[in-house]
């Protein structure tokens, strides 16, 4: 997706080999007009799969997944990583590792939003190692609901999430991907191997 290309290149900052900093478009302050063709084109994408839900992670996931579910007419539920005060419902959990953070914390999402007949297209901000994905798509399996896709705006395909879940048979959509961020230089896969 060009215009996301041309964000992270313009304001993406490189730190060390492994982590890109998008806190003026995706992490922090947001852009609501990319945010809006981001939506478009996830919807795009995964249009005629009958998608019934669009579910994601806090935060940063939130905004990408709004603007997909307005563009595809459903609702979009996102997992807490923090317990609700008012959540007293009955509640799917499951544990999530961060090698980035270096911690398990447990996601929830209330079992009164997902059913056995709904069609789940997960939405994330970063690929990295696929965990969190890897644990929304365990919250989906949990009630019998069917995971349609992950879409992901930026994945770093030099860390294996996107490998993961393919092998797994899930289908990725990514919007970016990132080769490298050696060099202080972020390289996009296609300008290295397409
Ligand atoms: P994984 O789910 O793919 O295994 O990723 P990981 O545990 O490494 O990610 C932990 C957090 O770090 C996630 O955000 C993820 O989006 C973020 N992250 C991973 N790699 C990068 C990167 O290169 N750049 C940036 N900016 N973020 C990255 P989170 O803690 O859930 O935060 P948020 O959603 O509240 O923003
Ligand atoms: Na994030
Ligand atoms: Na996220």
């Amino acid at each position: 997706m060009k215009l996301l290309k041309d964000k992270v290149m313009a304001e993406g900052i490189v730190l060390g080999e492994n982590v890109l900093k998008v806190d003026s478009f995706l992490n922090h302050q947001m852009d609501p007009v990319l945010m809006r063709e981001v939506g478009s084109e996830f919807a795009r994408r995964f249009a005629g799969e009958g998608i019934t839900k669009v579910l994601t992670i806090e935060s940063s996931g939130i905004a990408p997944a709004i603007m997909t579910s307005l563009e595809l007419g459903v609702p979009m539920i996102f997992a807490r990583k923090h317990k609700s005060l008012t959540l007293k419902d009955d509640i799917l959990v499951e544990k999530v590792y961060s090698f980035t953070k270096r911690e398990s914390n447990e996601i929830t999402v209330s079992r009164k939003f997902l059913h056995p007949e709904d069609r789940v297209l997960i939405i994330d901000d970063f690929l990295a190692n696929g965990e969190a994905a890897f644990g929304l798509a365990r919250i989906v399996e949990q009630v019998g609901a069917s995971v349609v896709g992950v879409g992901i705006v930026i994945e770093k395909s030099f860390q294996p999430g996107a490998r993961l879940l393919e092998e797994a048979g899930y289908r990725v959509e990514s919007l970016v991907r990132i080769a490298s961020l050696e060099n202080g230089t972020v390289a996009f896969v296609e300008d290295v191997h397409e």
